[in-house]
């Protein structure tokens, strides 16, 4: 039999699996904790720090990523206090400003609350959330990808430049990347300062429809029914 840990999460009571992240905890039980970094196959390495939580100990608390903090007894977390949502709102913000084009990376703004970016528009190719890498790695083992350089220099490439024999053509690290969905088809050519909302209107509908934004699904716990 599995041992069971409980703990609350913003007040309710969660009894799940021991080993179980914070975040698939929150999950399980259709709390909202916006992510992108995090695939339920994959090893989670913490890199888009969207499902920030608070982790509150003896009066204390911790802003930590919920998706590599594993389940205690009688842990109490927030993950949706003032604090928090200020918090991954900045961060939200800075992905969709490395990322304006990319419609997950949209609808995970907007939901995120972010309806103006400060910055200027940078319009990199990757936000390093490294699903591409561990899905090589970890799904199909043929370690064809990493990541390179340092700071703003960081990207996903070939290690010696060209496709190694190891890669499969399994096509997984482009499914899987938020940078493949298609550019919105809403206001968002260069220049434009704001979104355009569509995609959050598109993932409130229960039923998708062929061309809809279903990669949307990245954000999957937006889909919970418990809206902050
Ligand atoms: S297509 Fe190649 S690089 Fe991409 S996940 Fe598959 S094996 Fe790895
Ligand atoms: S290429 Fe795509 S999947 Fe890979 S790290 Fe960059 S944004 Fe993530
Ligand atoms: S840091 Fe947790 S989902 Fe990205």
């Amino acid at each position: 039999m599995h041992h069971k840990v409980n703990l609350t999460i913003d007040g309710a009571s969660i009894s799940v699996a021991k080993g179980t992240s914070v975040l698939e905890a929150a999950l399980q039980y259709a709390i909202c904790i916006p992510h992108l970094c995090h695939m339920p196959t994959l090893t989670d390495i913490g890199a888009c720090r969207l499902c920030i939580v608070e982790n509150v100990q003896n009066g204390k608390s911790k802003i930590t990523a919920s998706c590599t903090l594993l389940v205690q007894e009688g842990m109490v977390i927030r993950a949706n206090s003032e604090q928090v949502r200020n918090l991954r709102r900045n961060i939200a913000e800075l992905l969709v400003t490395q990322a304006p084009n990319s419609r997950a990376i949209q609808d995970i703004a907007v939901r995120c609350g972010v309806t103006k970016p400060r910055f200027s528009l940078r319009r990199d190719d990757c936000v390093l959330c490294g699903r591409c890498v561990r899905v090589c790695n970890e799904l199909y083992q043929a370690h064809a990808i990493g990541f390179v350089g340092r700071g703003k220099n960081r990207r996903v490439k070939y290690p010696l430049e060209e496709k190694p024999e190891s890669c499969v053509m399994c096509r997984a690290c482009v499914t899987l990347c938020p940078m493949a969905v298609t550019p919105c088809d809403g206001p968002m050519d260069a220049g434009e300062e704001y979104f355009c909302g569509k995609c959050e209107s598109i993932t409130l509908t229960p039923q998708y429809s062929v061309g809809d934004c279903i990669r949307c699904d990245l954000g999957e716990g937006f889909h919970c029914s418990r809206q902050t």
